[in-house]
């Protein structure tokens, strides 16, 4: 893992940071970048199965872990597991807010309860989630990082969905930034590019578009779960102490050629599977 070879490996040593949807993919890629330099990982997600998994991963990292299940839709729930991470840990002093849902879908056939589903689980989760960490945030003058994604700043098709949460997203943490900052939290959120190998991109293209997609992209390839990770250890690090109300794409310039690659291989994955 390159963050060791950068980053001093005692940097986050007393830190908790708490994950949602550390589970998986890029999230849990961000866990293990901050359990690499010391901290104590907590991670909820829907499955205690899942996040049982991740936790092995964590902890041979040298990790202290706390893994429980939470679905970010329930306030009451998150409020209750962070209590219980914060008992096993110590207080959150890094909050990341990656849960997230996403399908494909064109909007004349998007239900309203679809539309619905993604704003809860993205927009309303990350809210939740934040808002229940406040206290143990205030306590550590700590820092939230929030999980955005390139549909907050570029129309895709198929994800009016995504967009409109993870705009919400966006504006949220600068209003966080603003409020929050006399409490010494930070807020910050991180655009992902296509990231290789996860679920988002297994939904959003899947690997036989992989080639094609890269090709749109100025550095010419997907990203990693730890490049995410890179991003994250330096937002929380003291090297971004003055950082706040900012939006960090990690996408090799993938949106800047727009979104027509992507619209092109989710209309042919749609022909593929018999749809469009
Ligand atoms: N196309 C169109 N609508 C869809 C859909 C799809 N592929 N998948 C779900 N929906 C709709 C459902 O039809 C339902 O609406 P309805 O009641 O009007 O029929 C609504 O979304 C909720 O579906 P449900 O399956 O009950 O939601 P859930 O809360 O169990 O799961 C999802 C949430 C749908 C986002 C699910 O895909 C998920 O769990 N995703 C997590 C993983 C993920 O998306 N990873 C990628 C992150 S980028
Ligand atoms: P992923 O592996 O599916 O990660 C999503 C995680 O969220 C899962 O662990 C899932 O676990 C959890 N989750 C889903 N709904 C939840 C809920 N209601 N409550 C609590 N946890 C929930 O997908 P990923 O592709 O790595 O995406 C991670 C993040 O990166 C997301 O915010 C996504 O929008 C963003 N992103 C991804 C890409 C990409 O290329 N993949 C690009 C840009 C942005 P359970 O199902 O067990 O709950």
């Amino acid at each position: 893992m390159l963050v060791q070879e950068f980053f001093p490996r005692r940097l986050f040593e007393g830190t908790t940071v708490f994950v949602t949807g550390g589970g998986s993919g890029i999230n849990l890629g961000i866990a293990c970048n901050f359990a690499a330099l010391g901290a104590s990982v907590a991670i909820c997600g829907r499955r205690q199965e899942r996040l049982d998994a991740a936790a092995e991963q964590l902890r041979t990292l040298g990790a202290r872990v706390h893994a429980e299940a939470a679905d970010v839709r329930d306030h009451a729930r998150l409020e209750a597991v962070m209590g219980n991470a914060a008992a096993a840990l110590g207080p959150i002093g890094v909050l990341v807010c990656g849960a997230a849902g996403n399908f494909p879908v064109p909007a004349e056939e998007l239900s309203a309860n679809g539309f619905k589903t993604v704003v809860d689980i993205d927009l309303l989760g990350a809210f939740n989630a934040t808002r229940a960490a406040f206290p143990q945030l205030k306590q550590t003058r700590g820092c939230v990082l929030f999980i955005s994604a390139g549909m907050a700043y570029v129309p895709y098709p198929y994800q009016v969905h995504v967009g409109a949460a993870k705009a919400g997203i966006d504006m949220m943490m600068r209003n966080l930034a603003l409020e929050w900052g006399k409490y010494g939290i930070r807020a910050n959120s991180i655009v992902p590019g296509p990231i290789a190998g996860t679920e988002g991109m297994r939904r959003l293209g899947g690997s036989e578009f992989e080639a094609r997609q890269a090709a749109a992209i100025p550095l010419g390839r997907y990203g990693t779960a730890d490049e995410i990770g890179q991003a994250a250890v330096f937002l929380a690090s003291p090297l971004a102490a003055y950082i706040t109300g900012t939006v960090l794409g990690v996408d090799g310039g993938s949106n800047l050629p727009g979104s027509s690659a992507f619209g092109e291989a989710i209309e042919a994955m749609r022909r593929a599977e018999g749809k469009g």
